[in-house]
């Protein structure tokens, strides 16, 4: 098939050379120039595990293709909607210009004479009833096109697998029969080696397939800030929230995945997805059903800031001019992405209060430089180091998990460790020599 992909982001960019994988001709359209030379040369723009191989197969296999110019897309058989959704500055709901202005690139560029219909299918995040207002849309335009929505659950830093290898795939069809069927058709055919495999296809409309991604999201969110609230409690109490998670976790019906406690959810996704979904909830008159996800939000912040005082307290009663070394800076591990990261926002309210922030990540550092050459930032965890009073582990990166304690306490001017994401062994550290703060951790013989 001949698939298009608007939008060349850690969605559109992955998704693109998944299909090119498939055996499929695709072209990336996007509006940033920089992006397109770089994606068009079989090079990534950002950091994402089995991206750089893929892309440059397909590109030198000529199946894949990138691209600024709109008319490329015009002979396409489906147009996957892969832009941005960001949070709207000032605002809770997301900002939908993109997507907007996606559709209306695809519209101007469709034959108005095309005899087999195209498909439009998108993957963004959006509010729920977008899919229903492009239909309409492009219903208006009277352009031979179909409109199918297909959420993305992909994970950066796994972004390839989970889109080769998904737990399962959701279609949002149109109530037209013949409309919603020849459009399951069409994204079967393209998505054939994957269904084969057995993996789960849900079919539903519009509105559940839109509410299916936020919902995840906003589960996966509430679990994060539950076992936050519940290290909250183990600080209080000297318990142990490591140990409680895995001891609830047991339960098959609580699971143990995205029970680490630590400095909160950050990234591209989960912290504007859940703001969005409040506010769409507020626009439909439902915005009871998830003020619980404000509390979600609030003790996501609460870690933020916890980890701040928690420094305040440690070198108090100012910070101004103390060292505090930061590892850490992307949103998690095996990526450098640096939306609303965790770590990247306790530095730099250390360093806008006066600390003496100098900042490590192994990926993200680079960009990091670029982005802010006003900070400190240096390329090896012993210029970090050097001279700290507090040591912050902030992402749980494996070269920062599997710290040496006893190696790296000559380099530091003061022992003290804060592991914002409870990776490191606290009776090791302490024996060390070291004073440990975890999250809700307490330091046990048990
Ligand atoms: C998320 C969803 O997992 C994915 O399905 C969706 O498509 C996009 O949003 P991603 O943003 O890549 O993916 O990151 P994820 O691995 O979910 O982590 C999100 C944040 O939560 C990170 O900052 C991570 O450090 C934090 N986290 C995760 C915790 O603090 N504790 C946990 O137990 C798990």
């Amino acid at each position: 098939m001949k698939i298009s992909t608007i939008g060349c982001g850690y969605l559109g960019a992955v998704h693109a050379a998944c299909m090119a994988e498939l055996g499929h001709e695709v072209v990336g359209l996007d509006v940033d120039e920089r992006k397109v030379e770089l994606l068009a040369r079989g090079e990534a723009p950002f950091h994402e595990a089995g991206l750089p191989e893929l892309l440059r197969r397909n590109v030198d296999a000529g199946r894949l293709t990138f691209t600024t110019d709109p008319s490329a897309i015009a002979d396409c058989d489906i147009h996957f909607i892969g832009v941005g959704t960001p949070q709207m500055q000032g605002r809770y709901a997301a900002d939908m210009s993109q997507v907007d202005a996606a559709v209306q690139t695809i519209l101007d560029n469709t034959d108005p004479n095309r005899e087999e219909p195209a498909l439009i299918a998108g993957k963004s995040t959006v509010p729920v009833g977008t899919a229903e207002a492009i239909a309409g849309k492009v219903a208006e335009s009277g352009k031979n096109l179909l409109v199918l929505w297909n959420p993305e659950f992909l994970r950066e830093g796994f972004a390839v697998k989970d889109t080769l290898e998904p737990d399962r795939i959701v279609y949002g069809l149109s109530e037209d029969v013949a409309e919603g069927e020849k459009a399951r058709e069409m994204l079967d055919e393209c998505y054939r080696e994957i269904l084969d495999r057995g993996t789960p296809r849900l079919l539903a409309n519009y509105p559940t397939a839109e509410l299916v991604k936020v919902a995840a999201n906003s589960f996966l969110a509430t679990k994060i800030s539950f076992i936050n609230a519940m290290a909250e409690l183990c600080d209080a109490t000297g318990a142990d929230v490591t140990k409680l998670a895995e001891a609830i976790g047991h339960d098959d019906r609580i699971g143990k995945k995205f029970l680490r406690a630590g400095i909160g959810f950050g990234g591209g996704c989960l912290p504007k997805d859940i703001r969005a979904f409040m506010a769409r909830a507020g626009e439909l008159g439902v915005d009871q059903a998830l003020t619980f996800l404000r509390e979600v939000d609030a003790i996501n912040t609460r870690r933020r800031v916890g980890a701040v005082d928690l420094v305040t307290d440690l070198v108090g009663p100012r910070l101004v001019g103390h060292r505090v070394a930061v590892l850490g800076a992307a949103f998690k591990p095996d990526s450098d992405d640096l939306r609303d990261s965790p770590a990247l926002d306790i530095a730099l309210t250390l360093w806008s209060r006066g600390a003496d922030v100098v900042i490590h990540d192994p990926q993200a550092g680079g960009k990091l430089k670029e982005q802010r050459p006003d900070l400190e930032v240096v390329d090896t965890i012993e210029e970090a180091l050097s001279g700290a009073e507090v040591t912050m582990l902030l992402t749980e990166w494996k070269q920062f998990r599997e710290l040496d304690p006893a190696a790296v306490k000559s380099i530091v001017k003061t022992p003290v460790i804060v592991d914002g994401r409870n990776v490191l062994d606290p009776r090791a550290w302490s024996e060390a020599g070291w004073d440990y703060h975890g999250i809700g951790r307490g330091v046990s013989i048990w």
